[in-house]
C-alpha cells in the first residue's frame, strides 16, 4: 500500500497537486465495445464503491485498476463489495492500493485511462486538477468545491480538460436521467412559456454520524463526519440541495445574480454534528427579478419533500415526469437508473472522442449553492459576483492527522 503525506493549503487547492507529474496525452478513443478501460477509484465509500459498478454495468470493457482513500479500513471494505461484484473485472492489485492523502496521485501514476472522483468535496478541486494534468478522464461526484477558490480551480481544471481532449462528467445525475432530458428538453422548446419561478427541496431527516473514538485525531474525525464540516462538504445546501438547484438552473437556462437565505441550525446543536447548519429557506434571484425559491432541511421528525417545481408562463413542471397546461404532457417512456446512464454516457464519450465536458455547469451550480450558504450563514445579501470572487479557503493550512480546530457555529448578522 502507499504512504500516509501531508499536504499544503496550495496542493489542497490544486495549484499544482501532482507530485512529480508526467504529464501524459490522453488516449481518447478506444474501439467501441472491446478495448479494456482501467478506472481508479479515489475515495472509497459508499458512494464510489457504488460508482464503480455504475460504470462497470455501462461498459463491458471497464475494469477496476486501482484505489486510493485516505483510511485503509474504506479501502478494505470497499474493494471486498467490488471483488464480489466486479469478479474478473476487479483487477486490483495489494500494489494498487493507496492509503492516505496522497494515494490518489499514485493512482493517477499507475496506468488508469479514466478516474472516479469521490472523496469528499473539499478535495475535489485538487484531486480533479491532478487528474486532468495527469491526462486522464473524470468521474466526479457533485458538490466540486466548498468555496470560491476552489470553484475557480475546477473552472480553470475544466478549461484545460477541453484543451486536452478529456472528458469529465460530473454526479448530477438528473441530468443523465431520461425524464428529466425528455421534459427539460421540452421547456426550453416552451412547452411552459418562459420560465417566471422555480422551487427546489430536498427536505428529510438527519444523516449517518460516527461517534467519536479516542484515538481519533480531530482530522481523522472530521474525515470520518465529513458531511459536518463545511470545510469538507460544504454544508447541506451544497452538499444535498445542489441535485434540485441544479435542475432549476437548468431549466432557466442561467444562473442567478443574488440570493438572500434564512438558514440556522436549531435541531442538530450537538457538537459530535461539527458545525454545519440543519436547515435553508434560501430564495435566488435571476436578472429578470424571476426567483429561485429553495429549501433544505435534514431534521429528525420533519416531513420529507425532495422535487422541483418550474412555473412558466403558459404551465408548469415538475422538471421530470409531467407538464401541465398548453403544452400538457406525461413521461411514460423506459426509465433507465440515471447513475448508470452517467457513466454509460461518460464512456461512450470517450469511446467515440465525442467528448462530454459537465465542468464549468457543475462547478457554476455549486458557486450558486454556495452562494446561498454564505448568504445563510451571514444573514445578507450575496451577489454571485461577490461569492464567486471571494478568496476564503476554508481548509486548514496543512493536512495532517492532528489538531483541527471546529470553526464557530455561524451566527446570521454576526458572521462576515
Ligand atoms: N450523486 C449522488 O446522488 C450522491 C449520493 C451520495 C454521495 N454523493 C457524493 O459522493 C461523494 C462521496 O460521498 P459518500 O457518500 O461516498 O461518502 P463516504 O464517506 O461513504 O465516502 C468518502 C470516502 O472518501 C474517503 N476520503 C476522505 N478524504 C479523502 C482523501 N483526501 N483522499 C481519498 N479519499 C478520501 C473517505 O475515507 C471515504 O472512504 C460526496 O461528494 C457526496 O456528496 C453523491
Amino acid at each position: 500500500m502507499g504512504r500516509k503525506g501531508t499536504y499544503s493549503r496550495r496542493e489542497f487547492l490544486g495549484a499544482s497537486a501532482a507530485v512529480g507529474a508526467t504529464l501524459v496525452l490522453p488516449k481518447n478513443v478506444f474501439a467501441q465495445g472491446s478495448d479494456t478501460i482501467k478506472v481508479g477509484l479515489i475515495g472509497c465509500g459508499g458512494r464510489g464503491t457504488g460508482a464503480v459498478i455504475d460504470a462497470a454495468n455501462a461498459d463491458p470493457g471497464v475494469v477496476l485498476w486501482a484505489m486510493a482513500d485516505v483510511f485503509k479500513d474504506r479501502i478494505d471494505g470497499s474493494a471486498n463489495t467490488l471483488r464480489d461484484n466486479l469478479k474478473d473485472r476487479y483487477k486490483v492489485t495489494d500494489d494498487r492500493k493507496f492509503v492516505g492523502f496522497n494515494a490518489y496521485e499514485y493512482v493517477l501514476m499507475s496506468g488508469v485511462d479514466v478516474v472516479i472522483l469521490t472523496a469528499p468535496p473539499g478535495f475535489r478541486p485538487a484531486h480533479l486538477r491532478a487528474s486532468i494534468e495527469h491526462g486522464k478522464h473524470v468521474f466526479m461526484e457533485k458538490p466540486i468545491a466548498t468555496d470560491a477558490p476552489g470553484v475557480r480551480s475546477v473552472l480553470g481544471s475544466s478549461e484545460m480538460a477541453r484543451q486536452k481532449g478529456l472528458a469529465i462528467v460530473a454526479g448530477t445525475q438528473r441530468r443523465h436521467d431520461v425524464a428529466y432530458r425528455e421534459c427539460m428538453h421540452r421547456i426550453h422548446d416552451g412547452a411552459i412559456g418562459d420560465v417566471v419561478a422555480c422551487y427546489a427541496y430536498w427536505n428529510q431527516g438527519g444523516l449517518w454520524m460516527h461517534t467519536r473514538r479516542p484515538e481519533w485525531t480531530d482530522m481523522e474525525w472530521q474525515l470520518r463526519n465529513w458531511l459536518y464540516f463545511t470545510w469538507l462538504s460544504g454544508d447541506i445546501i451544497v452538499e444535498q440541495h445542489i441535485h434540485n438547484i441544479d435542475v432549476c438552473l437548468w431549466a432557466k437556462g442561467k444562473l442567478p445574480v443574488k440570493a438572500i437565505s434564512l438558514a440556522g441550525r436549531q435541531a442538530r446543536t450537538d457538537p459530535a454534528y461539527g458545525h454545519v447548519f440543519d436547515h435553508f429557506a434560501t430564495e435566488f434571484e435571476w436578472d429578470d427579478g424571476s426567483k429561485l425559491i429553495s429549501m433544505c432541511r435534514q431534521i429528525d421528525g420533519t416531513a420529507s419533500r425532495v422535487e422541483e417545481l418550474v412555473v412558466g408562463t403558459k404551465g408548469t413542471s415538475n422538471a421530470n415526469t409531467v407538464i401541465r397546461g398548453e403544452g400538457a404532457w406525461r413521461f411514460d417512456g423506459d426509465r433507465p437508473n440515471p447513475y448508470m446512464l452517467e457513466h454509460r454516457n461518460l464512456i461512450q464519450s470517450i469511446r467515440s472522442g465525442n467528448l462530454i465536458n459537465e465542468g464549468r455547469q457543475v462547478a457554476e451550480t455549486t458557486m450558486t449553492a454556495i452562494m446561498g450558504r454564505m448568504a445563510g450563514y451571514t444573514g445578507q445579501e450575496i451577489t454571485y459576483e461577490q461569492a464567486l470572487n471571494d478568496k476564503v479557503v476554508l481548509a486548514p493550512d496543512h493536512l495532517a492527522f492532528g489538531p483541527v480546530p471546529v470553526p464557530p457555529v455561524a451566527i446570521p448578522g454576526r458572521t462576515s
